[in-house]
């Protein structure tokens, strides 16, 4: 496994590997590992030649700047992790590396909203008014912005995305659709703790009593799943909400069924071919998100 900080540094390896005919999986992170990315590394290992992981803090996706200060940065901790499952390449850029100093001035004035699309305007229609998008103003342009910077440099075959972020998922889609890119993004499945907690980096800053409640979150969606033919929708919404109220450490920020594709909820079953679960959850201070494919 190869360490690399430049874009030119990676972009002179890849061309090695794409003039030998290898192909190049790509599994875009922003460090504080856990299985669930790993999971990502080896599905990308045994469809690629090469797999290469981007380790990034991005500063651009974050709407709360404390947050970002308080991001773990762990490259020690990770590259140790990639090596024990074969990872190829890391490239764990500085942010000088990737922004220029006017893009990241767009985005602290605000203005970014046309900064992630290079000369070319993407429009996500309603996916992004909805659910995230409206909880995290710009957050997706942020996030589509860096995927697609991070695409370009590195040319990958196929790209890996964790389903725990559904609606990240529709973004990139639509930003790679739009900007006509020749990446197939594969969508793998959320890795579950034994307790149900869904996989993410910010479980680790839960306190030891937040920690021991978080499961609720995905009981929730579980009992939601388990009464969807039962129940209405109106009714499985007020099913979770009474279920996340028991908790006094949890507070709702919103849960939705919506349908898989365009994400706009729904109010009846029958709105939609395919419909997803999706909850947001402030746990103290800590933001947890999951979610549930219903049908
Ligand atoms: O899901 C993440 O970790 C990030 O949003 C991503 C896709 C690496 C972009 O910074």
């Amino acid at each position: 496994m190869i360490s690399l900080h430049q874009v030119q540094e990676l972009q002179n390896q890849l061309n090695i590997a794409r003039k030998a005919n290898k192909t190049i999986g790509f599994v875009p992170t922003m460090g504080a590992l856990h299985p669930g990315h790993l999971e990502l590394v080896k599905k990308s290992k045994s469809e690629n030649d090469i797999t290469v992981c981007s380790i990034f803090v991005n500063p651009t996706q974050f709407n709360d700047l404390n947050d970002l200060k308080k991001y773990p940065r762990t490259l020690e901790s990770d590259s140790k992790l990639l090596e024990t499952v074969g990872c190829d390449i890391i490239f764990a850029p500085e942010v000088a590396e990737i922004y220029t100093e006017a893009e990241l001035e767009l985005k602290r004035q605000n203005i970014e909203d046309k900064a992630w699309t290079e000369g070319k305007e993407i429009n996500f229609g309603k996916l992004d008014k909805v659910m995230e998008g409206a909880h995290r103003p710009g957050h997706f342009n942020g996030v589509a912005q860096v995927v697609s910077k991070l695409f370009r440099i590195v040319q990958p075959d196929k790209a890996y995305f964790g389903q725990k972020d559904f609606q990240q998922l529709a973004i990139i889609r639509s930003m790679t659709k739009q900007l006509d890119l020749p990446v197939e993004i594969i969508a793998c499945p959320i890795v579950r703790e034994a307790d149900g907690l869904a996989m993410s980096s910010r479980n680790a800053r839960l306190t030891e009593k937040e920690r021991s409640v978080a499961p609720l979150i995905s009981q929730t969606l579980f009992k939601v799943k388990e009464m969807q033919s039962k129940f209405s929708v109106t009714e499985l919404k007020h099913l979770a909400e009474k279920q996340i109220a028991t908790e006094p450490l949890m507070q709702l920020e919103y849960f939705e069924i919506a349908d898989a594709e365009s994400l706009q909820g729904i109010n009846a079953h029958k709105e939609a071919k395919s419909a997803v679960a999706c909850i947001a959850v402030k746990l103290g201070s800590i933001r947890l998100i999951d979610n549930i494919v219903l049908y």
